[in-house]
């Protein structure tokens, strides 16, 4: 017995100088001095011992447990100051040192473009308005002069919202996501307050999509009523736009077109900035236009029957309104040449972060 608590005590000795991390310290200590560890497991020896001899034997397997525990004590004690001082190599931090900026991000493209119209209309005295992207089939389609069944209707590809009429209160037909920004202008009217500059800017759906197209978009849509309104206030503003916008070359045509709400209306064109308008570049033809102009949207004035509708005097009350993509018009400004619009709304940074 005596020889195999020796051993054991050498044995702890060579396997303790090797221990580098606390728990593997804690198991050597449970294997050695455990309950079920090796020296107990000698201990066991002790009753065979004979009498006589047994006190004696008793007492040196504690001066060895003695020893094996002082120098577990010693082996816990220098670990301690190696964690001790790894961590002031490894973990110091140098407070002086600038920090990290966190990431700043930007207005996307659109909302850019946003600001850009609003700012602009705003020095005419247009309001920044907006009415609602759900709407009743009343305000997107009835009040602009287009009854329940009329064809004109489908040039709207609309969402309509199942079960919309109980959700939202007061009847006014079924619920539709708004196509158009259009639905502000029976909206505006019914506030009644005279004159209306309106800017109502929005989002827009319609049951689309392909490189041109995107379900959702967003169009301004401006509007203005007051009494004697004429098309020469119309052009008045959207040559200011246009020259502020776009650039103050640029010039502006009325092309004869049809809208339901609108009478006369108009497809607005404004000239095209490569060509300069001409529509030829040393005579092979402009890449960008077919010839000199480029279509920005539709406008009109209003018909008497949405004037009606917005519950003004037609025989006292005229305007005019215009409605025009937000998307296609900032494209059209920076030259944008992307090949498929809705990458504008997949949130890629690779693409918004250029702009
Ligand atoms: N709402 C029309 C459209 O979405 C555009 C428009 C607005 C035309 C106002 C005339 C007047 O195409």
């Amino acid at each position: 017995m005596r020889s195999d608590l020796e051993k054991l005590k050498d044995e702890f000795l060579d396997a303790v100088k090797d221990v580098s991390d606390s728990l593997k310290l804690e198991e050597l200590r449970v294997e050695y001095l455990g309950r079920k560890g090796k020296l107990s497991n000698i201990m066991k020896q002790l009753p065979e011992i004979a009498e006589g001899a047994r006190k004696e034997m008793g007492q040196f397997a504690n001066e060895i447990k003695t020893s094996i525990e002082s120098s577990f004590s010693a082996a816990e004690q220098s670990l301690r100051e190696r964690e001790a001082h790894g961590k002031s190599e490894n973990e110091w931090i140098d407070i002086t040192a600038p920090g990290q900026a966190p990431e700043i991000g930007h207005m996307h493209l659109t909302s850019q473009a946003i600001e850009e119209v609003d700012e602009l209309f705003s020095r005419l005295g247009f309001v920044r308005v907006r009415h609602p992207e759900v709407e009743w089939d009343w305000y997107a389609f009835e009040s602009l002069n287009m009854p329940k069944t009329h064809p004109a209707r489908d040039e709207w590809e609309t969402f309509f919202m199942a079960d919309g009429d109980k959700v939202l209160e007061g009847k006014k037909g079924k619920v539709v996501l708004t196509p158009h920004t259009s639905n502000g202008q029976a909206r505006e009217m019914e506030r009644g307050r005279i004159p209306i500059r309106m800017i109502n800017i929005n989002k827009c759906y319609r049951r689309q999509s392909d490189v041109t197209h995107a379900p959702m978009f967003h169009q301004f849509e401006g509007l203005m009523i007051d009494e004697k309104v004429t098309i020469a206030e119309l052009r008045g503003v959207l040559d200011f736009f246009a020259q502020n916008f776009f650039g103050p070359e640029r010039k502006t045509r009325l092309r004869p077109h049809h809208f339901r709400f609108t009478e006369p209306s108009f497809e607005i064109d404004i000239t095209c900035e490569v060509c300069g308008g001409v529509g030829k570049i040393e005579e092979i033809k402009c890449r960008m236009c077919k010839e000199g102009w480029l279509e920005l949207g539709g406008a009109g004035m209003v018909h008497p029957n949405v004037i009606k509708a917005g519950g003004l005097d037609p025989e006292k009350y005229s305007g005019f309104a215009f409605g025009w993509g937000v998307e296609r018009t900032m494209m059209m400004k920076s030259g944008l040449n992307i090949d498929d619009i809705r990458i504008l709304y997949r949130n890629d940074l690779r693409f918004l972060k250029q702009f």
